[in-house]
């Protein structure tokens, strides 16, 4: 197995988290190493459909292959995000054959989401991504639970929703689904939401979000497998560490690096400095500065 399976639950023992930086233009990721190598901190370097769909990532393949180019693996490791089996337009995706390319490239993990089916299709598309990757030696990442905000139409406000507790996983339902899937990672819904994507909401400011703390540890000690938190950008700074305390050991950032990259590309500013400061904010106000080391990695 990718040794990404067992730097992760390092990361769960000592009550840490890997942050998982989204690379949704190509030439981000190159401040992103920067900003890692610079602060100590371990992360993934990752991707997802929709950012070579309608972003600039290009390809699994392009990103494979800069990530190649730039890497220094005692601060990162590569990861697959979001391959969806219905995407955020509702359309059915052929996911076996993405997952299969991005096993061919190189990623040392990769994610199915499954979370827009019926539980037991969930479970079963799962299923079949867990017998290829892990063929292949690599740990899988699955969500349950809505994680909204990337779907077109606005989002009802922040708080209403919370209150709402609409999506959000049911602990009991994360024990079954980790028991039937035999899933390594398990991405939920406990307050979280993603940065919207689509239209003119894409450059507005994400509201902040919050964390339900006791669903989260009800969710970690019946699933027993550490939990992904999609969304990870404008959470609660307290909520954050709080959250890796109590079993989150991997956050999806996306909005956090992606709008000061696209603002300076705007105004002709320094966008791989803005890059840069963006990824060194989060991982300082996730206290993760010199994380690689507490993982036995880095130098
Ligand atoms: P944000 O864009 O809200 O940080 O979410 C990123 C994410 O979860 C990617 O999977």
């Amino acid at each position: 197995m990718s040794d990404s399976k067992s730097i992760v639950e390092k990361a769960r023992a000592a009550g840490i988290a890997l942050p998982a930086f989204n690379i949704p233009y190509l030439p981000m990721m190159a401040s992103v190493v920067r900003a890692l190598k610079d602060t100590g901190a371990f992360a993934l370097i990752q991707v997802a459909r929709l950012e070579w769909e309608k972003f600039e990532s290009k390809s699994l393949e392009a990103i494979a292959e800069e990530y190649a180019r730039l890497k220094d693996e005692r601060y990162m490791r590569l990861h697959l995000d979001h391959v969806p089996v219905l995407d955020e337009d509702d359309r059915t995706v052929d996911y076996l054959p993405i997952i299969r390319r991005a096993l061919a490239a190189g990623y040392a993990s990769v994610m199915v989401d499954g979370s827009r089916l019926p539980f037991a299709d969930n479970v079963a598309a799962t299923r079949r991504v867990l017998e290829l990757a892990h063929a292949a030696g690599v740990p899988v990442e699955a969500e349950l639970g809505a994680v909204l905000g990337h779907e077109a139409g606005p989002l009802p406000p922040y708080e209403e929703l919370f209150a709402s507790g609409k999506g959000f996983t049911e602990p009991a339902d994360a024990e079954r689904f980790v028991a039937e899937t035999g899933v390594d990672w398990l991405s939920v819904s406990i307050g979280n939401i993603h940065g919207a994507i689509a239209g003119a909401a894409r450059s507005q400011k994400k509201p902040e979000a919050r964390l339900d703390l006791e669903r989260l540890s009800a969710i970690a000690r019946q699933s027993g497998v550490p939990i992904v938190l999609h969304g990870g950008t404008g959470i609660k700074p307290d909520n954050l560490r709080e959250g890796m305390k109590r079993g989150i050991a991997k956050i999806n950032i996306g909005t956090a690096t992606r709008a000061p990259y696209e603002a300076a590309i705007k105004d002709g500013t320094d966008a791989d400095a803005a890059v840069y400061a963006a990824t060194i904010a989060e991982i300082d106000s996730l206290g993760l500065r010199g994380s690689a080391r507490r993982l036995g990695q880095g130098v």
